[in-house]
């Protein structure tokens, strides 16, 4: 898949729902009812990201459940994007982009959201073809202002920034005209996770959810 074509794909995943959980999980037990509570909570598009030994497991069972849109997080090597796609991942996430994982999405048809941090970076990507990028670690480089401010020469790039993003700044991004969605792990904390409270994470989700968008 070319990057016009990611792109496009990314982006009409970026537009499913305004916000994107990221997932960190260790037991694939969990999956199937983490995955039901935040689809049910209005959040379809999860992130899962590879930093478990479980997380090939848990994106499996995830891409299992309907109505669900499963992408595989902390890509950062081009094995990462052929364990991805067997698990049955939609989509991929990179913090950075290298030249590898780039190849390896492209050659082996996966759409992915690939990161950027700077404005060269963010260059780069666009000049090859990926309009739709995750703009990361969002908080720490400048958060809403920098990306407001990267949309006066760059109009044409959306984002999904990640990183920081929480339930008392995601509208003030979701407001900027670069920002398609954006990427957190605030609804889904690990304390609800271990103690299965799929309620309150279907009541996050939910509140997530419903933010302008
Ligand atoms: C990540 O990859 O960890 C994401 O950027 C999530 O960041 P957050 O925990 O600050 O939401």
């Amino acid at each position: 898949m070319d990057p016009y074509q990611a792109s496009k794909k990314t982006e009409e995943i970026c537009r499913l729902a305004p916000v994107i959980p990221v997932l960190v999980v260790h037991n694939p037990d969990i999956a199937k009812p983490l995955a039901e509570a935040l689809i049910s909570g209005g959040l379809p598009v999860l992130e899962v990201t590879l930093r478990t030994e479980s997380a090939l497991d848990v994106i499996s069972e995830m891409a299992k459940i309907p109505g669900g849109v499963v992408g595989a997080g902390t890509i950062t090597k081009a094995k990462d994007v052929k364990d991805a796609i067997n698990a049955g991942a939609n989509f991929a996430v990179s913090p950075g982009s290298t030249d590898n994982i780039l190849e390896a999405c492209e050659q082996q048809n996966l759409p992915i959201l690939p990161g950027a941090a700077t404005s060269s970076e963010i260059m780069r990507l666009f000049d090859l073809g990926y309009s739709v990028q995750k703009f990361f670690p969002a908080e720490a480089i400048g958060g809403q202002s920098a990306l407001k401010a990267i949309g006066g020469p760059l109009p044409n790039v959306k984002f999904c920034p990640t990183g920081g993003i929480t339930i008392d700044n995601a509208k003030g991004y979701l407001e900027l005209k670069n920002t398609l969605c954006v990427g957190g792990s605030w609804i889904t904390p690990q304390r609800l996770i271990e103690n299965k409270d799929w309620k309150s994470i279907t009541a996050l989700a939910k509140t997530a959810s419903k933010i302008v968008f």
